[in-house]
């Protein structure tokens, strides 16, 4: 058998000729820019920088000094986009970070590293404030890891996930919104993803702590946050690392749905409930089961957004009310500064937010659940709520067996039957609401 390891015409004139007309063209584009890049300069891209929460940084009224101090401590503890640093407090292992972070690039032996980079920058940002390039253009928005709040999980409402919550989410996406399955993605690929998001998670809740805590400095500190281990590690870093370390402690005990429990007898137990004053699921998702009831409200990452803006309007009107001319000279200068403060505040809302965007109840009649489809998901989803969302727990007020017939009513939504029958009803619940 004759086995091709030329390429056919390859050394013939009539090769030569092709070979001129396909690549010609193309090698003196490639010789162009080479000479190009060799007079002006490659224009190496800057190293990744870590951003800092600006509009934290301002709605604390932080001074350009305040600002660099955070950075310098943020940089001295977990290093940069490209280098990670770590601390023994945050209980991260160092060789998973290096894996995920960094630019996209592979070794000699082909492993690769900047998976964050390569898989989740554009929407979840390199700093995980959720502000990557594509960010704007989806709804829901890219979760902003800062606030160290995380919605789909095994724990109770105010608790970190497990670090299996986090494989769960990366492994399956999050069903109806852009974020997508790395499935296809090795486990232990996973797992470093899974351990960058928590890194980038610290670090976040770790500057959001420092830039409060200068709220509540004395006047002797002169405006700087004391620069002691005791402060930065132990009562700001590792307060934030010890709630991580205990997600798994914080886990919800499920007790197993009821053996004897009859199918039909329990969803209308858990319509009753849904339809209930104690539960009362109807305010929010609607008499109809589609998300239809009060749906004007916003998650807390929106929410954020959305007081800023009214802060900075309601102070633009003062502003623009106040009588300048019998001010005192210090009256002045304060009016002045708060001036200030509002066009700085106007430009960052500009520039390091998205526009809000409200959280509708879920449509339940479509059978497509952010947290995940088992039975087990919608019983975490009752008992601990949603965390960041209006979603509240049912934890304390409806009991464990109640929960159960609630899940079943919820899952028999998508194929409740209105009792009309008709060549031009759609057999599916979903589609006739
Ligand atoms: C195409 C955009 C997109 C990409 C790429 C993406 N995500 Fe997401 N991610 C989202 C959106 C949107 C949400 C918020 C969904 C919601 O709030 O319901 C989200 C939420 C999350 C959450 C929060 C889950 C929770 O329980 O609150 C984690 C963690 C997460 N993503 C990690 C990652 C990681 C790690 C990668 C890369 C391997 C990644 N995402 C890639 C869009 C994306
Ligand atoms: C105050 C309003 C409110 C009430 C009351 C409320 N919900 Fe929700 N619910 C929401 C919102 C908002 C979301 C979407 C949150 C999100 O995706 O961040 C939601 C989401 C859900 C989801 C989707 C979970 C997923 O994984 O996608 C289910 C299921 C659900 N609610 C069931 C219930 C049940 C059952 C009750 C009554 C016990 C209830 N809700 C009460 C507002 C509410």
């Amino acid at each position: 058998m004759h086995v091709l390891t030329t390429p056919p015409f390859a050394g013939t004139d009539r090769g030569q000729q092709l070979f001129q007309a396909h690549y010609g063209g193309v090698w003196r584009a490639f010789t162009l820019v080479f000479a190009l890049a060799f007079t002006l300069g490659c224009g190496a891209t800057p190293p990744a920088y870590f951003r800092l929460n600006m509009v934290e940084a301002t709605k604390q009224h932080l001074t350009t000094q305040q600002e660099e101090q955070v950075s310098t401590v943020l940089l001295a503890m977990f290093g940069t986009p490209d280098e990670p640093a770590t601390l023994p407090e945050m209980g991260l292992d160092a060789a998973k970070l290096k894996l995920a972070a960094g630019p996209v690039r592979s070794d000699i032996v082909g492993r690769k590293n900047g998976l964050y980079r390569e898989h989740c920058a554009h929407c979840h940002g390199i700093t995980g404030d959720g502000l990557g390039p594509t960010s704007a253009f989806l709804n829901p928005y890219p979760r902003d890891y800062r606030p160290g709040v995380f919605k789909f999980k095994s724990t109770e409402r105010a608790d970190k996930p497990t670090h299996a919550d986090l494989l769960r989410i990366l492994h399956n996406g999050i069903a109806g919104t852009s974020m997508p399955s790395f499935a296809l993605l090795s486990a232990a690929k996973i797992d470093a993803l899974a351990e960058y998001v928590k890194y980038l998670s610290m670090r976040g809740e770790t500057e959001l702590s420092l830039m409060r805590a200068f709220f509540e400095l004395d006047d002797d500190a002169a405006g700087k946050l004391p620069q002691t281990r005791e402060f930065l590690v132990t009562e700001t870093l590792a307060v934030a690392a010890a709630k991580w370390q205990g997600a798994s402690a914080a886990q919800i005990a499920v007790p197993p749905m009821p053996a004897d429990i009859e199918l039909v007898d329990s969803i209308a137990k858990g319509r009753a409930l849904f339809y209930g004053e104690k539960a009362n699921c109807v305010k929010c998702h609607g008499v109809t089961g589609l998300g239809d009831g009060q749906a004007n409200d916003y998650d807390d990452w929106n929410k954020a957004i959305v007081e800023a803006d009214k802060e900075v309007a309601g102070g633009e009107r003062r502003a623009q009310e106040a009588q300048t001319s019998g001010m005192s000279p210090d009256e002045l200068k304060e009016h002045r500064e708060q001036i200030a403060w509002l066009e700085k505040f106007t430009r960052v809302l500009d520039g390091d937010a998205l526009k809000p965007r409200t959280i509708p109840p879920r449509n339940l009649r479509q059978g497509v659940y952010r947290g995940g489809r088992r039975p087990l998901d919608l019983y975490y989803r009752i008992h601990a709520g949603i965390n960041g969302a209006p979603m509240p727990a049912g934890k304390g007020t409806i009991p464990p067996e109640d929960i159960w017939h609630i899940v079943n009513y919820i899952r028999s939504l998508p194929y409740e039957f209105d009792g009309e029958l008709g060549a031009d009803r759609p057999l599916v619940a979903r589609d006739r609401f």
